[in-house]
């Protein structure tokens, strides 16, 4: 069992990470989840984080985080993810309770007044988790290791050199990268790798009502995802949960991560030094490769599960 706290920017794939973390509750405590502001404004992720719990029937405690960025400010990504940053399904509206605490207190309280460590799974911009390791540094004791999707080490897509969320943040990257934490970097090499085919996005249709809600949410990000050049569908945050719960379909090689924070071309690259003399700690696994349909069937064994569970409400 590990106990889990996720910082997301719902966000499509976000929401199906969410979805799967609930649906494993055997392996993964979700102590509570927090929202930056990332693929939209933080008001929106929020609500759309309100959204995905309130339809799931979750009991777990949610907390709005940072706005945006630590220097620069937010740049969304309406054109990925829609005006709403969820686009695709309809929502009736939600009363899903808001803690009243800002998303790194809750964070900071709910690790330290959890007995075990607590493992930080980062869906976003890290500007959240940055602010948290640097007010209270302290904290690093009790995190057993992040792992976030973010970066990558051969190309990006927000710009040539910088993926989105560390693109966003690339002061609180560093921070996180350079933490001494031992983190689990779901960058580009492997997210773009683990993609659902339409045929996959299809077939959800005709199930269950929580099915019904991925397939909503997969026709919108399959759709928007054509005008970047994909055919079929990256589902970047769900690796972060695929390998907590699947680490052996995954494979991939430390590094010691750093990120360029400068105004030139390259802000936002994640970079590590290879070099056989290379010397240090290379406390990053930086994974690369991952079997792409067993990673499906743990995102269709999850839509069972929840399927079943709603109807057996
Ligand atoms: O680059 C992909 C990342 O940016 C994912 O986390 C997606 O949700 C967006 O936030
Ligand atoms: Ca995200």
């Amino acid at each position: 069992m590990k106990k889990i706290l996720i910082d997301c920017d719902p966000g499509h794939d976000d929401a199906l990470a969410l979805m799967v973390a609930l649906a494993h509750p055997e392996e993964l405590e979700l102590l509570g989840v927090t929202t930056i502001g990332g693929n939209q404004t933080l008001s929106r992720v929020t609500e759309n984080a309100k959204n995905i719990l309130y339809f799931l029937a979750a009991d777990v405690p949610l907390a709005a985080g940072e706005e945006g960025p630590l220097v620069k400010s937010l740049k969304t990504a309406p054109e990925a993810h829609g005006e709403s940053g969820m686009e695709g399904p309809y929502f009736e509206g939600t009363d899903y309770p808001l803690s009243q605490a800002t998303g790194v207190e809750f964070l900071y309280q709910t690790i330290k007044q959890t007995d075990d460590k607590v493992t930080l799974v980062a869906l976003g911009p890290l500007t959240n988790i940055a602010l948290l390791l640097k007010g209270h540094p302290e904290v690093t004791e009790s995190i057993e290791e992040i792992v976030l999707m973010g970066g990558g080490l051969s190309h990006g897509n927000q710009t040539a050199l910088a993926e989105f969320n560390i693109y966003v943040d690339p002061e609180a990257a560093e921070i996180v990268f350079q933490s001494g934490l031992p983190i689990v970097m779901a960058g580009l090499d492997v997210t773009e790798k683990a993609e659902i085919t339409v045929a996959e996005i299809e077939q959800l249709a005709g199930r269950g009502r929580v099915s019904r809600l991925a397939y909503e949410l997969l026709s919108f990000y399959n759709e928007s995802g054509r005008q970047f050049g994909f055919i079929d569908s990256p589902l970047h945050d769900l690796c972060t949960i695929a390998y907590l719960l699947k680490p052996e379909i995954f494979s991939g090689v430390q590094a010691d991560i750093h990120v360029i924070t400068d105004e030139s071309p390259a802000r936002g690259l994640t970079y590590g030094d290879f070099r056989r003399a290379a010397v240090g700690p290379k406390p990053v696994l930086v994974l690369q490769e991952v079997m792409r349909e067993e990673f499906v069937a743990l995102l269709l064994t999850a839509l069972t599960r929840l399927d079943a569970e709603e109807a057996n409400q």
